[in-house]
């Protein structure tokens, strides 16, 4: 008998495009689809809808209609089939400076359960968008894929591609990750900074409505954010000489530090009973704070002291 080699899988070889027409978006939204059904993604039924055309064809005109859309997608070098897909929203100012985008379900039937339901956590995913992302900053809006082709690198070459952008532009990360995509994110640098739950307690819907919600909800999800160009560290580090200093929590404010333009931190209050402190020219709260001005920072008198402020 010839000695043969041992059989051993042989892992496909992926490549990356980038969005550029609307024929894309079939393929796309097919990827989607087979992704966010394993593990099952309420979230995701809210968004897709009555019919996979529909899907395609709202897909298609939401990235026309918005500036800041791009789209990469992987294909499987031998079928051709598209294994994984992105969208990353780049805004160089705050696109939340007039308050929280709107956006109605209108694929749904309107006065139907499940579009009094989508009105509903549309509502409440996009209300918290302008406190927690309120300054320039890169977004992955949608990041699947195909549960066939999990654990080769695929999200990788994805998530690559955005974050290379985002450090040419000199944009903080944020995602709002499902349980499933936590440890992926962690992996690329990402932190969470909120847990969050979506849900529709809304009473006196009906029977119906409560059928809707308890086959879609709750679905738990985790804002996240990686710091510009993927550096943190403590805010009074040497290192990080644009760092507010660390008040010593006895009531006296520390001398006045001037933050210099662009300088971008990510704050976390530790054994503090409280998540947010006033300081003159600027408000901190957990969270993620860009300065595009030169402002001198000085500790408000009458605002609670911070103990320790570390990222
Ligand atoms: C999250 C997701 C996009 C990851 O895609 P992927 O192509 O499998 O990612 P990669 O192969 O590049 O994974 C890189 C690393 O991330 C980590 N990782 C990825 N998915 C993980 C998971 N489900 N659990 C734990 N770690 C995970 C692993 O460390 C992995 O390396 P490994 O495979 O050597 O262990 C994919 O699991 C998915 O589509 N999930 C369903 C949709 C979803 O929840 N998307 C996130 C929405 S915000």
């Amino acid at each position: 008998m010839p000695l043969l080699p041992s059989p051993r899988a042989k892992m496909p070889s992926f490549r990356l495009h980038e969005q550029k027409s609307d024929d894309e978006f079939e393929a796309i939204v097919d990827c989607e689809n087979a992704g966010y059904a394993t593990p099952f993604n309420g979230f995701w039924e809210v968004l897709k809808g009555p019919s996979v055309d529909g899907l395609v064809k709202r897909t298609a005109q939401w990235h026309r209609d918005d500036k800041s859309s791009r789209w990469v997608y992987v294909t499987d070098e031998e079928t051709g089939e598209c294994v994984g897909a992105m969208e990353w929203n780049f805004y160089e100012e705050n696109p939340y400076s007039h308050g929280a985008p709107e956006l109605i379900a209108d694929w749904w039937d309107e006065g139907t359960p499940i579009r009094k339901l989508s009105d509903y956590v549309l509502k409440a995913f996009l209300k918290d968008r302008p406190h927690i992302m309120g300054i320039p900053h890169a977004v992955i809006s949608y990041c699947v894929t195909r549960p066939t082709h999990r654990h080769m690198g695929v999200g990788t070459m994805m998530m690559e591609w955005g974050l290379k952008v985002a450090d040419k532009m000199a944009l903080p990360v944020f995602v709002e990750s499902t349980e499933d995509g936590e440890k992926f994110y962690e992996k690329h640098g990402f932190k969470v900074i909120e847990s969050l739950v979506l849900d529709a307690p809304v009473p006196n819907q009906g029977i119906d409505f409560e059928q809707v919600r308890e086959r879609l909800m709750p679905v738990p999800y985790f804002v996240m954010t990686r710091p510009l160009g993927g550096k943190s560290g403590p805010i009074n580090d040497p290192k990080h000489s644009n760092g507010i200093k660390q008040t010593n929590g006895a009531g006296t404010a520390e001398p006045t530090n001037t933050i210099s333009n662009g300088s971008y931190f990510q704050v976390q209050f530790v054994d503090c009973s409280f998540t947010n402190c006033h300081f003159n020219n600027c408000s901190i709260s957990n969270g993620n704070i860009l300065l595009r001005n030169e402002a001198p920072i000085t500790q408000d008198p009458s605002s609670n002291q911070v103990n320790t402020l570390a990222l």
